[in-house]
């Protein structure tokens, strides 16, 4: 078998001649702002800063105007010529990357306030956007902010959380801006998303399964749904037509389908069907289930129950009836994953073979820093052909854009 192995760094687009829209707001980490500036200019970037009259508290126009060699744009009503200052700069832009955002622009961006140059940007941006915030521990746990910036999130602006550290208020706790580092990497990442999805159909399953006990007790597993949950974003990202049928609650950009047990997880699976283009198990599908689950909370009898029996019968297998169900059509593309804790390799491939399904990406679940619940994982990706590549250890998004690429790539 031909083996490729792939370091995600390597594979990122570089941001040389993409245009890229800094909005500047007012908190003290402005000034570090100056180096991702300097960075992009460095790596060949196109940059323009839009800012609050506060940010020109912290850092000067002049600095600003120095680093980006552009004008900097403050002020709606300083116009040059008839374009509306705010269209033609979301419509320059590839990216928009406020940062520092203070709970002031976020909450505003969140509930379309338009009130001066950035935040009316903002509002007409229809591009990958990125928010970086910074600012005092308790405004950061402030409730009001959690659910704007959660409303943000789930019309799929990408949020880079603030560390935790020393504050400039003299605070210590999470609020510090995230490493320059960090930003600069999520640039390059939102920038390389191609629309190779676009008008496809992509239905993900994921988290863990749940089989009643009895109304209180329940089988399930570690699944996390975080993996399901990365394929569904680098998908829509993509520009895919993304439904994620899921056992936990997300609020997402695209279609979500909450469900429970195996075999809703199946109904809901076998609706999509039809139109989909590409279906993709990640979910941790439960072998068995109880054969006759209480109605009533199981209690302790007093006598004789030291041990307590519960009787399980088989769960379909909804990978291998899709698979079944799909016949000799080319269409949907099928792929399943593959949790195992030994031989991996060996037993992906017999998984592969037994389930007939078009590709298999295997995920190591004895190790804590990958697989199950982690924000990492490290597949190997198998085909119904032969060919096999190896993904190294990296954040689940990174991965799930990965998989998509290479399965994607295979189709042309
Ligand atoms: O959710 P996270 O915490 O992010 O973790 C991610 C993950 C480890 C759960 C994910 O990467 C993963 O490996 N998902 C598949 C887990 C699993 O159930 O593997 P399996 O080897 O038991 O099953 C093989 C395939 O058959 C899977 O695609 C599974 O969805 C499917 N299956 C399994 C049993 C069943 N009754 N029906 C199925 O369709």
């Amino acid at each position: 078998m031909n083996l490729i192995s792939w370091n995600w760094h390597d594979l990122l687009m570089t941001v040389e001649n993409k245009n890229i829209l800094i909005g500047m707001t007012g908190g003290i980490a402005a000034y570090k702002i100056c180096t991702l500036i300097r960075d992009l200019k460095k790596a060949g970037a196109n940059v323009k800063v839009v800012c609050t009259p506060n940010a020109l508290n912290f850092v000067t126009r002049l600095t600003l105007q120095s680093l980006t060699q552009s004008n900097v744009f403050v002020n709606e009503f300083d116009v040059k010529d008839w374009h509306p200052e705010h269209i033609s700069l979301a419509d320059w832009a590839d990216i928009m990357v406020i940062a520092p955002a203070t709970a002031n622009t976020i909450s505003k961006i969140a509930t379309s306030v338009a009130d001066n140059l950035l935040t009316s940007v903002a509002c007409a941006f229809t591009k990958p956007m990125i928010i970086a915030p910074a600012m005092n521990v308790n405004m950061w746990r402030n409730e009001a902010l959690q659910e704007n910036i959660c409303n943000l999130k789930a019309r799929g602006v990408d949020f880079i959380e603030p560390e935790e550290g020393f504050l400039a208020c003299g605070y210590s706790g999470k609020g510090r801006l995230c490493s320059i580092d960090k930003i600069f990497n999520a640039i390059e990442f939102m920038l390389d998303y191609s629309q190779k999805l676009k008008d496809k159909k992509v239905v993900i399953t994921s988290g863990g399964t749940i089989e009643d006990i009895d109304p209180v007790r329940y089988i399930s597993n570690y699944s996390s749904g975080k993996m399901g949950v990365a394929l569904a974003k680098s998908a829509s990202r993509m520009g895919a037509d993304v439904t994620l049928i899921t056992t936990k609650y997300i609020e997402a950009p695209f279609k979500t389908v909450k469900v429970k047990s195996a075999i809703s997880m199946q109904n809901a699976v076998n609706e999509e069907f039809e139109d989909a283009d590409y279906i993709i198990m990640a979910a941790a599908v439960a072998d068995y289930r109880v054969k006759n689950p209480s109605e009533q909370k199981i209690k302790k009898t007093g006598k004789d129950d030291e041990t307590l029996t519960l009787e399980l019968v088989k769960n379909p297998d909804i990978l291998k009836e899709l698979v079944q169900k799909k016949g000799t059509n080319s269409k949907p593309v099928i792929i399943g994953f593959c949790a195992e804790s030994e031989n991996l390799l060996e037993n992906a491939q017999k998984k592969l073979k037994n389930k007939g399904c078009d590709y298999l990406v295997a995920n190591d679940i004895s190790k804590k820093d990958i697989g199950f619940y982690a924000d990492y994982n490290e597949v190997t990706i198998f085909s119904k052909d032969g060919r096999k590549t190896q993904l190294e250890k990296a954040p689940k998004i990174v991965i799930a854009k990965q998989i998509l690429d290479w399965i994607v790539n295979e189709q042309v």
